[in-house]
């Protein structure tokens, strides 16, 4: 049902195969969050981050940032500002938003690009400090 719902004339049942698809019977509302939305998640790639059962990480992530992150996003080629880039060990998601954001660069309402001395713990899943604006709620059961 959800797949005809998406559009998609080809229908495997989830016993045969597992892809990101399937997320989208009770997710679809993830993919028109945010204004701008990361273009994996856009892409419905939801299984290079996530896992589809239980994982030892938080939001069902398939690891943690950086390492989600950097099977993408070689770290020598990113930007070398901010200084933070330049680091391989820092959480991707202190600044950014994996999903979207509000505008390009995908960056947190608080990012803690400036001082370091700033606390570096991020909102723990669903806590979203962009949650500011006007979301779309729903679209799970
Ligand atoms: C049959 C419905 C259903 C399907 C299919 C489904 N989910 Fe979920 N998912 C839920 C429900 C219900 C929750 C809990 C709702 C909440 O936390 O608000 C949830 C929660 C989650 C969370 C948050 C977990 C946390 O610890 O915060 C993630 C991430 C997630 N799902 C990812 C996925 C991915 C990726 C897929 C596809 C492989 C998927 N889900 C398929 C129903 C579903
Ligand atoms: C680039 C990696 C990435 C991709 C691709 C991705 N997610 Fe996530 N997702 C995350 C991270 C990281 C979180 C934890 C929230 C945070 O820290 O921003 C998350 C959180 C969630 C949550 C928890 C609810 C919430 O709002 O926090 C759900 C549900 C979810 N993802 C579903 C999906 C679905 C469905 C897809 C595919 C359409 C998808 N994700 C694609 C990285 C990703
Ligand atoms: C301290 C905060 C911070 C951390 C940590 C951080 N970023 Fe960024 N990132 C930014 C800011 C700020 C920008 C916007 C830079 C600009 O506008 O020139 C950005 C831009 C980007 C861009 C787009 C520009 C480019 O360089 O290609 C990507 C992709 C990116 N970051 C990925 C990552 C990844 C992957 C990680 C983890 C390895 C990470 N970021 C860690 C703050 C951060
Ligand atoms: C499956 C591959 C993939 C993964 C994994 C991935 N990204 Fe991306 N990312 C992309 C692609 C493709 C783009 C360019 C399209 C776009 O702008 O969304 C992008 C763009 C970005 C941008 C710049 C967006 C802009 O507005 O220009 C940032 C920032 C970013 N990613 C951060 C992250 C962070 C943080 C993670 C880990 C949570 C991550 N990415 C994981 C593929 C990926």
């Amino acid at each position: 049902m959800c797949w005809k719902e998406i559009g998609n004339v080809f229908e495997p049942t989830a016993d045969v195969y597992i892809g990101s698809d399937i997320c989208l019977k009770c997710h679809k509302a993830e993919l028109t969050k945010y204004p701008v939305m990361h273009g994996p998640v856009a892409a419905v790639e939801c299984l290079r981050c996530h896992t589809p059962h239980e994982s030892n990480s938080p939001a069902l992530l398939g690891s943690t940032s950086p390492r989600i992150c950097v099977q993408c996003h070689v770290p020598e080629l990113l930007s070398p500002k901010p200084v933070e880039h330049l680091d391989l060990k820092r959480d991707c998601l202190e600044c950014h938003v994996a999903h979207g954001g509000l505008k390009h660069m995908l960056l947190r309402a608080t990012p803690t690009t400036q001082p370091t001395t700033q606390p570096t713990t991020r909102p723990a899943p669903g806590n979203r400090d962009v949650a500011a604006i006007d979301l779309p709620t729903g679209g799970r059961p």
